[in-house]
């Protein structure tokens, strides 16, 4: 049996140091890559996390063979024979549908289910469809199902994005590496994420110019071969130890992050009265005293990422003064605050706004955890609460952050499954 819920004794500084693993929001389009060559690709510092074990049977399933040793992944794609990942799986995951520009791109056609909504909003995937029909695709949907073909090879084209959106620009610029001729992706993503994507293809032998700007030009080329490559820190993770360490008054020494990833957390941090110590791949985030509120809008890269924005409300609801947090990226994200309510937070949601009134403390009570951001935020809030608290659903957790606890307990943190 699954033991489902996570008990956290609350009230201790979490002082020590932690290594932060690689990018799961790096890996997961990484592994989808890979499938754009025939040959073995090898892919180092991969996190063992849910999402990465639903990642490799999407691949699995299309006839790629995958190890995974410790933190280094190998997928050979020799022999692809599917092109129609199984419905289970995509359900489990909306980023199964990274596989279909690489799908597009060597087989020709790809037949993927709707993602569907999920309980963060309504996520379509009308950008990544638009990309593809730019890139001369028919597309078909019917039954929920995506069918997407193309006759020969995909032909390059200008394809300009409403939205900066990561994962549409992750599944055009797979698809267009191998397209005829030149793709220009207008308002494309700016994530870290987009730029250790674009120097994996590089490596494999595809053209992509202009990562991490608002512009990214891909110049098709015939054929690319495998390639290895180590993934980037993951800056949630590194983020969410950040916030831990400050929300606790504690000091953490965090390896492994690249301090210009986390920038607008470390800023907004800082204005709340934590110290923040950059060295070379590290940093020491701590506090002395309670934190000041501070107010933060949600935006793309390098705007403050809504997949940290649970995890500072989780600390805010204790800090001196009114916070004020709004979300601009996702429409419903903020199913952590009735939770954060019930340990004693004051907080007004009206849209997409959320004051938070910092209250002294939070107190040890009975939460559920809605989705992997949420549960670290619970965790976060739990740690820094009175008393116990009991976290349902933890399992969440487990997409997104490998042996958390067992890192948080070398730290002083005290909890245990159920
Ligand atoms: C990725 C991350 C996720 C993060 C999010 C935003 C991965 C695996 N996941 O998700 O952790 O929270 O970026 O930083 O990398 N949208 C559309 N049409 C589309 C695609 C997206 O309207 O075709 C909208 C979404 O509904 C959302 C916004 O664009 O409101 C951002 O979504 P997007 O950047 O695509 O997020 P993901 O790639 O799904």
């Amino acid at each position: 049996m699954e033991l489902n819920t996570l008990i956290v004794e609350g009230g201790r500084k979490i002082s020590g140091t932690v290594r932060v693993g690689g990018a799961k929001n790096s890996s997961l389009p990484l592994i989808a890559a890979a499938l754009l060559t025939a040959g073995t690709s090898t892919i180092e510092d991969v996190p063992r996390l849910k999402d990465i074990e639903t990642m490799r049977g999407v691949v699995e399933a299309l006839g790629a063979r995958v190890i995974m040793e410790d933190n280094v992944m190998t997928v050979d794609s020799s022999c692809l024979n599917g092109n129609e990942p199984p419905y289970d799986l995509v359900r489990a995951m909306r980023a199964s549908f990274l596989v279909m520009g690489p799908l597009l791109a060597r087989m020709g056609s790809a037949h993927i289910f709707q993602p569907g909504g999920c309980a963060i909003g309504a996520r379509p995937i009308d950008l990544h469809l638009k990309g593809f029909a730019a890139l001369g695709a028919e597309i078909d949907m019917s039954g929920g199902v995506v069918k997407a073909k193309v006759d020969g090879r995909l032909k390059g084209d200008r394809v300009y994005l409403d939205f900066p959106s990561v994962g549409a620009t992750e599944n055009i610029m797979m698809a267009a590496a191998t397209a005829d001729g030149r793709t220009l992706i207008e308002n494309a993503a700016r994530e870290p994420e987009i730029v250790d994507l674009a120097n994996f293809l590089n490596k494999m032998g595809a053209r992509v110019r202009g990562a991490g700007t608002p512009m990214l030009r891909i110049d098709g080329v015939e054929e690319l071969a495998p390639s290895s490559h180590t993934v980037i820190p993951d800056r949630i993770e590194a983020g969410t130890f950040m916030i831990i360490a400050a929300g606790t008054q504690g000091s953490l020494y965090i390896d492994n992050v690249v301090g210009e990833h986390v920038k607008p957390l470390e800023a907004k941090l800082s204005e709340a009265g934590a110290h923040v110590e950059t060295f070379e791949g590290a940093m020491r985030v701590s506090a002395d005293r309670r934190l000041k509120a501070v107010d933060v809008t949600t935006m793309p890269y390098p705007g403050f990422p809504t997949d940290m924005q649970a995890q500072l409300m989780a600390v805010l609801c204790t800090s001196e003064g009114t916070s004020q947090v709004t979300e601009n990226v996702f429409e419903n994200r903020f199913m952590h605050a009735p939770e954060l309510s019930r340990m004693g937070a004051n907080i007004k949601i009206s849209g997409r706004t959320a004051i938070i009134e910092g209250v002294p403390n939070l107190t040890g009570a009975q939460v559920n955890a809605t989705d992997l951001r949420a549960s670290a935020a619970l965790v976060t809030a739990a740690l820094t609460a009175e008393g116990e608290t009991h976290i349902h659903n933890i399992s969440h957790l487990d997409r997104g952050y490998e042996n958390f606890e067992g890192r948080l307990a070398k730290c002083g943190a005290r909890m245990r499954r159920e």
